[in-house]
Formats: C-alpha cells, sequence, structure tokens
C-alpha cells in the first residue's frame, strides 16, 4: 500500500508531479491559452464583481490560502484577505452579500472550516471551496467549487494536497486575470506554460534528495531553526516550519526574510540552522543581504536557490537546487525540498512520521 515507500508521507512528497498533472488535466488548456473549470466559469459574474475575497482555512490550507492572496491581488487584481477560519467565525466578521469566501480544505470535514462556511452563507456571500475529498460535507455545503485531484492522502503531514491547491488556486487566479482583462496577454500564457511545466519541474527537485538527506544528518540534533522567504515564499517557509514542528517535533518558525531583524535575529548563533528560500527572482538581492546579516552572526545556512545560482552558494553553507520558474509558481517547486527535509530529519530521529503524537488527520473538532 506504500507502493515500496517506507512511509505514507515519502510516497506522497513523490507522488506530487503526477497528482499535479491530475488537478489541471482538462483545466489547462495551454496552446488554445484557456482554462476551463466548471465551478469558475458557472460563477464568474460574482467573482469578477466582488470587491474581496475572504479565503477561510487551517494549517497547511492556510498557508495555500497565503500563496493564493498573492496571486489574485498580483494577476486578478482583487483584494484578498486571509482568514483562520477559527478566528474569522468568532469574531463577528464583516462579510458582504457581494464578498466571495473561498474555503480551502484538504479533508473538507474541518470544524472551524465548516462553521466559518455557514457563517459567510448566513450572511448572505458567495461561498467557493477548494476541497480534496470528494462528497466530502465542506464540499457539500459550499455553493459551488473546484476539487483537487491529489487523491487518498494518509501521511497526517499535508504534503500533495498542498501542492495541488496551490495548483488550482493558480488556476484560479489566472482565470480571473483573463476574465478582468489585468495581465498581459503574454503574462497569461507565459504562466500558462509555467504551470504546465510544474510536474517535471517538481520531478527535478526530487532529486536533490540524496543531498537533502546529507543535511538532514547535520541539524538533526538542532533544537531550533528558522524558515525565511519573501514574496510568494514567504508562505512557503511558513509551511517548511509546520512540517519540520510535526514531524520532527524541532522547534521552528517561518518567517518573512525582512522582519528577522525586528526580532527574531537575536536568536541567531552558530546553533541554529536557518533555511532561506533564495531563488534568483524579484526580492533576490534583498534575500542576499537577509544571508549576509545570518552568516555575520555565525548562523547556518541551508539555501534553496535555482540552478546555477553562483551569489548564495558562495555564502551558504548548504544549498539545494531547484529549477527557474515564474515568481508564483516556485512556491510550489520550492514546498518540495522542504517537505524532503522534514522527512529526513523525522525519520533520523526515530518518530512517527505518518501518525505525529497529538495530531489527528482530520480535525472534526473545534
Ligand atoms: C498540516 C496539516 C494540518 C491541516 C489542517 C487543515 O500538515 O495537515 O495543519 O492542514 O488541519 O486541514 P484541512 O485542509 O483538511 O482542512
Amino acid at each position: 500500500e506504500k507502493g515500496g515507500y517506507d512511509h505514507f508521507m515519502l510516497k506522497e512528497i513523490y507522488e506530487q508531479p503526477q497528482v499535479i498533472r491530475d488537478t489541471f488535466r482538462g483545466r489547462l488548456l495551454s496552446d488554445q491559452g484557456l482554462i476551463k473549470m466548471a465551478g469558475i466559469e458557472d460563477n464568474l459574474a460574482k467573482f469578477i464583481n466582488a470587491k474581496r475575497i475572504i479565503i477561510v482555512a487551517c494549517g497547511t490550507s492556510w498557508h495555500a490560502a497565503q500563496v493564493a492572496e498573492y496571486m489574485i491581488e498580483e494577476f486578478a487584481r482583487i483584494p484578498v484577505e486571509v482568514e483562520y477560519a477559527s478566528e474569522f467565525r468568532y469574531r463577528n466578521p464583516i462579510i458582504h452579500t457581494d464578498d466571495v469566501v473561498l474555503a480551502i480544505s484538504q479533508s473538507g470535514e474541518t470544524a472551524d472550516t465548516l462553521a466559518a462556511i455557514k457563517l459567510a452563507k448566513e450572511k448572505g456571500a458567495f461561498v467557493f471551496g477548494v476541497c480534496n475529498v470528494v462528497g466530502s460535507s465542506i464540499s457539500r455545503e459550499t455553493h459551488a467549487g473546484a476539487y483537487t485531484h491529489a487523491g487518498p492522502e494518509i501521511g497526517v503531514a499535508s504534503t500533495k494536497a498542498f501542492t495541488t491547491q496551490i495548483t488550482v488556486l493558480a488556476l484560479i487566479a489566472l482565470r480571473l486575470a483573463k476574465a478582468k482583462g489585468t495581465m498581459s496577454q503574454p503574462d497569461y500564457l507565459r504562466n500558462l506554460i509555467e504551470l504546465e511545466l510544474i510536474p517535471e519541474k517538481v520531478q527535478e527537485a526530487l532529486l536533490e534528495n540524496d543531498r537533502i538527506l546529507e543535511i538532514a544528518h547535520i541539524y538533526k540534533d538542532a533544537a531550533n531553526c528558522l524558515f525565511l522567504g519573501r514574496g510568494f515564499n514567504f508562505p512557503v517557509a511558513l509551511e517548511g516550519a509546520l512540517k519540520l514542528k510535526e514531524i520532527s517535533y524541532i522547534h521552528a518558525e517561518g518567517y518573512p526574510a525582512a522582519e528577522m531583524k525586528h526580532g527574531p535575529i537575536a536568536l541567531i548563533d552558530e546553533n541554529m540552522p536557518v533555511i532561506v528560500i533564495a531563488p534568483q527572482q524579484n526580492h533576490y538581492d534583498k534575500v542576499v543581504s537577509n544571508i549576509q546579516e545570518i552568516k555575520a552572526r555565525s548562523g547556518k545556512i541551508i539555501a534553496l536557490v535555482s540552478k546555477g545560482d553562483q551569489q548564495v552558494r558562495n555564502l551558504a553553507d548548504h544549498i539545494i537546487e531547484m529549477p527557474h520558474s515564474t515568481e508564483a509558481l516556485t512556491s510550489i517547486i520550492a514546498t518540495i525540498p522542504l517537505q524532503l527535509l522534514s522527512y529526513h530529519v523525522a525519520v533520523l530521529r526515530g518518530t512517527n512520521v505518518d501518525q505525529p503524537r497529538n495530531l489527528a488527520k482530520s480535525v472534526t473538532v473545534e
């Protein structure tokens, strides 16, 4: 059942090229320049007339929501707010009838997310779901939706659900951009083509596994760990930290790289591994200066870099290479090495990777 892998988590990490492809199959028609998703087409007016989109989710799905915020705002220029479902439901939120509420959930059973949806419906909002489990409570409770096609996710730590969520959310953001005319046609087409290439790039990212295992050996006894990223990769840093805490029980925090100097920098010494997501994109130079700041304080730097990068290679203690993509879609690729790193660290520490202590796969109580 684990398909020859030691754990479901590893199997699910390796399934990502396939399930990402499954998720955009029939929806992404890059040769025609089209994105077809029935749930979006049928409700297009609601989306394009929305004053804002509120995304509700928990945990890893909330991290996908953060990536979606950046994508929808950048591509479609619709204001987006991301809310923890548990906070949203209890704070008498302002919801208008022309708001679109997007709920993201792998299981489709998360109690807080379900309650947030019911509240949004009571207040007259249109609610759209992004779920993995077909026929789940959330998929039934929402007005419309789009499934991820990750297949069953057994490992408690979410992996393939996250990257397929980003895939669906990228499709939605691009479809809305096209409808709103907020993106140039060449940019739009380039994103479609890049999205289609993601499965093979994820495959390529998986080839760094041996190097990541070596790094895991070096840092498996760390007490703390910091994850930094900017822009689309800031939520990826949060997700990297969550994965490490969940399965290895190492205390980890994710931060937007520039926030480091507002506090967390005080933690940096020779015992602090810092994982920095540093692809050669918009924020590259700024991330390079963040890396220099860590180095000046003897922090250990594990950098995720674009293939062929030289500058960061010369500064970092370890580098993990990833293929180039658009800035937005690099969020999917950068997730892969972080999943593998937490997996290997957890295995080396002897924890129960597929069923970490105190956690349940679907949180049906608040
Ligand atoms: C993290 C993890 C949890 C879930 C969260 C939401 O690895 O699995 O944080 O992401 O409980 O679950 P869903 O997406 O099923 O609503």
